[in-house]
């Protein structure tokens, strides 16, 4: 799977073994080994990232044998385990976790732990200039902060957070420390959840599960508008009050700059209360698509027209922006 994903990669962005070898700076034949499952897991790593190849359906990480580290510590498996599982030895499997060995060894590894990884498919939108982890760290700008924590409180808890990140949290999650928003438990009154944008179905089924299970009583998540996608009709269309934001945030990225989305964005809240929505519509503008309680009479009426019991009330509209 990953050998043929890897050579549709190739065609697809036009360029022969030939060019891709150059880009690579290795011999033709190189690649062509490659394409037959053959050559060093370090080959591998260089062509993924002059194909801007990334592999779905591993746990985080920058790098394929982070990634790879990741999804065996997600299953809970020790090295001895992998090893005893896929028939290699377990200094072939340490080796492997840290960027080295061959990629038979790495396919063999793949069809254990991660049968139906698949190439990641690029975001549709363009969305800042760096490669995918450059892209997902763009960072919410205080302005924009300010607004949160004056409608919905002190953020107890950033489960995806950054070193550089202006978000002030009690508790942030943290990648460079090996923390993991998507297995520890999150906790607290409020989380605030701006996740990477590249794996936003995982993130927001994660917030809604770590809400639904009481974890955390407000999660409020800022987030690309796609109510076009099956995750948002099956379940945050049920418990999710929208706010459409009017204007587009301008996020900071590592170096401090400034760079405004090419889309629209939602904050998408769980377990909002209605005096925070309302905070919030007074300091922002856009429209609140949330649930409100329904008075007795109009109530009796929806149930006999078999309408949606809470319906949206579409009517907040906010003063002007405080954000640029
Ligand atoms: C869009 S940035 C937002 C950072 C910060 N929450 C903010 O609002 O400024 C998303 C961040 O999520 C982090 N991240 C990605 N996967 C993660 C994971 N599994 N656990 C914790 N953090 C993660 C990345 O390091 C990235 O910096």
């Amino acid at each position: 799977m990953l050998i043929d994903d890897l050579r549709a990669a190739r065609l697809s962005a036009g360029w022969s073994r030939v060019s891709l070898a150059q880009r690579v700076g290795v011999d033709p034949q190189t690649i062509k080994r490659l394409e037959k499952g053959v050559g060093s897991m370090s080959t591998l790593t260089s062509v993924m990232a002059v194909l801007d190849f990334r592999l779905a359906g591993l746990g985080p990480g920058r790098t394929l044998h982070e990634q790879l580290r990741a999804s065996r510590r997600r299953r809970s498996i020790s090295l001895d385990g992998l090893a005893a599982k896929t028939g290699l030895s377990r200094t072939t499997v340490a080796s492997l976790e840290q960027g080295g060995g061959s990629v038979a060894s790495l396919l063999r590894l793949l069809a254990v732990l991660a049968p139906k990884a698949r190439r990641r498919a690029r975001e549709r939108t363009y969305w800042g200039q760096g490669d995918r982890e450059d892209r997902d760290a763009r960072f919410t700008p205080p302005e924009f902060l300010a607004s949160i924590y004056a409608a919905f409180g002190n953020i107890d808890l950033d489960p995806c957070g950054h070193v550089l990140s202006p978000v002030v949290a009690r508790r942030r999650i943290l990648l460079s420390e090996n923390g993991d928003g998507l297995v520890e438990n999150w906790a607290g009154r409020l989380a605030f959840v701006n996740p990477p944008f590249s794996e936003l179905l995982v993130w927001l089924r994660r917030a809604h599960d770590q809400w639904q299970r009481g974890h955390v009583q407000t999660v409020v998540c800022l987030v690309p508008v796609r109510t076009d996608s099956h995750l948002f009709h099956e379940t945050l269309s049920v418990d999710a009050d929208i706010f459409l934001l009017r204007g587009r945030v301008r996020f900071l990225d590592s170096r401090g700059k400034r760079q405004g989305t090419p889309f629209s964005l939602m904050l998408l809240t769980f377990g909002a209360t209605e005096s925070q929505r309302d905070r919030y519509a007074g300091l922002v503008l856009g429209i609140w698509l949330a649930r409100r309680s329904v008075p007795a009479v109009a109530a009796s009426m929806l149930r006999r027209r078999d309408a949606e019991p809470r319906p949206f009330d579409n009517s907040t509209i906010g003063p002007p922006l405080i954000y640029p």
